[in-house]
């Protein structure tokens, strides 16, 4: 039962409404606007979803005013480092952690489920060699559906799990195919003796003739940043699965809308631009100050990438996490020498702008790709599968997201309304009448 209510009054027609209060487990109060229409004829403006919850959700929790983030109520520090990525994987989709048991049955299901149809290899033959893989993704995963639609009636739980376990299988593979296709290398098969991520990098670097041995700490390393992109609540690209799912499309076309949303630099895409950034800094040898000052010039297009949140008005916590981890692996790995530089200037530029009233005001902090980039360059990934990785690892939370929509049996296709500033009603001219239209 509400106890509290926001009494929104129309002083044009004089008449109020009563909206209800909900209470969330955690966070912030939020204001059911649903009777706003019905009682007073109104609509809510909020471009951008700056202050409107779309959904209600029981997946991701994460609060940024004090950087804090849990996956089913679990904190993401206790997750990096006692789970796997796959384990991550059960948490998110079922919604508590595995016995063992049931981690080991998810593990082979995945594992089984991990090669792509043969006829699947000719989608990546079709693309131009040389292709930015996340263009690859949005094809072959939309494609999928066209494999895979025997169980496609989504509102049988039993088929949602099977379509998300088919997703998160196939991903790796994907992902890697899309590297090997853009390199002109033969594909790799995945291993079953190998785990989701020793598969992953087995794909992407093994050679007919050489077998690539995956290096623990780059597993264990990649098995961190996955987990820490894992799922992030209601972000521009799992919003994107949503509302495309909501119109009842399948999981893998609406999968591929996600990704198709986060390969802009706004989001996902960051990673890849905040380390073309840093190697320009380095290339330029230009003051650091001088990109600060760039950053907050508003004549001046450029931001600084990896910097700035929509929720975390404080430092991300995957930010904190992906920042030791990234000392430790350019640290001790002798290929990391040269990425060594990257780090150094990342950490001189988090020192500037933190100081700077400009960012303080702001609250911009590093968020998770400011530092994932030069963890994943010194793994050996180059620079344009980043966002491939990153759709590799959330997927799990997409199709975690989608799962817990489509089992809702009052969920709705998701239709915002506007705010209409074009013309009123005009009557058509006949062409002769016309005058030409101001630019
Ligand atoms: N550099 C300089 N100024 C910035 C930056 C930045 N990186 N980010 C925000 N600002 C400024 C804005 O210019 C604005 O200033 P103003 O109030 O004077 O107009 C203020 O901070 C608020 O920024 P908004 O753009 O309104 O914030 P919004 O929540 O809409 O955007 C976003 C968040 C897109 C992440 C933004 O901070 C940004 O573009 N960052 C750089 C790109 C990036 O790192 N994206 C990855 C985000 S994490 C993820 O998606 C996985």
């Amino acid at each position: 039962m509400a106890t509290n209510f926001v009494t929104v009054t129309d002083h044009k027609s004089g008449k109020s409404v009563e909206l209800e209060v909900m209470e969330p487990t955690q966070g912030s109060p939020i204001i059911d606007l649903r009777a706003l229409h019905r009682e007073l004829g109104l609509y809510a403006y909020d471009p951008g979803f700056t202050v409107t919850a779309s959904c209600w959700s029981e997946i991701t929790y994460l609060d940024g005013e004090n950087g804090l983030l849990q996956y089913r109520g679990y904190p993401i520090e206790q997750l990096v480092e006692h789970s796997s990525f796959i384990e991550t994987c059960f948490l998110l989709l079922c919604g508590h952690l595995p016995t063992a048991a049931e981690l080991e049955l998810f593990s082979a299901e995945v594992t089984r489920e991990s090669l792509l149809q043969e006829e699947m290899k000719r989608f990546f033959e079709g693309f131009r060699s040389n292709a930015h893989p996340m263009a690859i993704m949005v094809g072959v995963v939309g494609a999928l559906s066209a494999f895979y639609h025997d169980f496609q009636d989504i509102r049988d739980p039993k088929n949602r799990k099977l379509s998300a376990k088919l997703l998160i299988a196939k991903m790796p593979t994907i992902a890697a195919w899309s590297y090997r296709y853009a390199n002109g290398l033969p594909f790799e098969y995945p291993r079953s003796d190998y785990s989701y991520v020793e598969n992953f990098l087995h794909m992407m670097f093994s050679l007919p003739t050489v077998d690539y041995k995956p290096e623990p700490l780059f597993v264990r390393a990649l098995e961190v940043v996955m987990i820490a992109h894992a799922d992030h609540e209601q972000n521009a690209s799992t919003s994107t699965v949503r509302l495309a799912g909501s119109s009842e499309a399948n999981p893998f076309a609406s999968i591929a809308a996600g990704i198709a949303s986060l390969w802009g630099p706004a989001h996902g895409g960051a990673n890849e631009a905040v380390i073309r950034m840093l190697m320009e800094m380095r290339d330029t040898g230009k003051p650091m100050q001088h990109y600060v000052d760039r950053a907050k010039d508003k004549k001046d297009r450029f931001r600084l990438m990896g910097f700035g949140h929509r929720i975390y008005k404080n430092y991300d916590p995957r930010a904190k996490i992906l920042r030791d981890l990234c000392y430790q692996v350019v640290e001790k790995c002798e290929m990391g020498g040269e990425n060594r530089k990257l780090l150094e200037l990342a950490l001189e530029l988090e020192t500037l702008a933190l100081k700077d009233d400009y960012f303080k005001q702001r609250k911009l902090y590093p968020n998770v790709d400011f530092y994932s980039g030069i963890i994943l360059l010194t793994i050996g990934i180059p620079l344009n599968m980043f966002t491939v990785i990153f759709a590799m690892a959330r997927t799990v939370g997409w199709i975690s997201q989608w799962n817990e929509m489509m089992g809702d049996a009052n969920s709705k296709i998701g239709r915002p309304r506007q705010l209409y500033v074009g013309a009123k009603h005009r009557d058509y001219q006949p062409v002769w009448q016309r005058e030409p239209a101001d630019e």
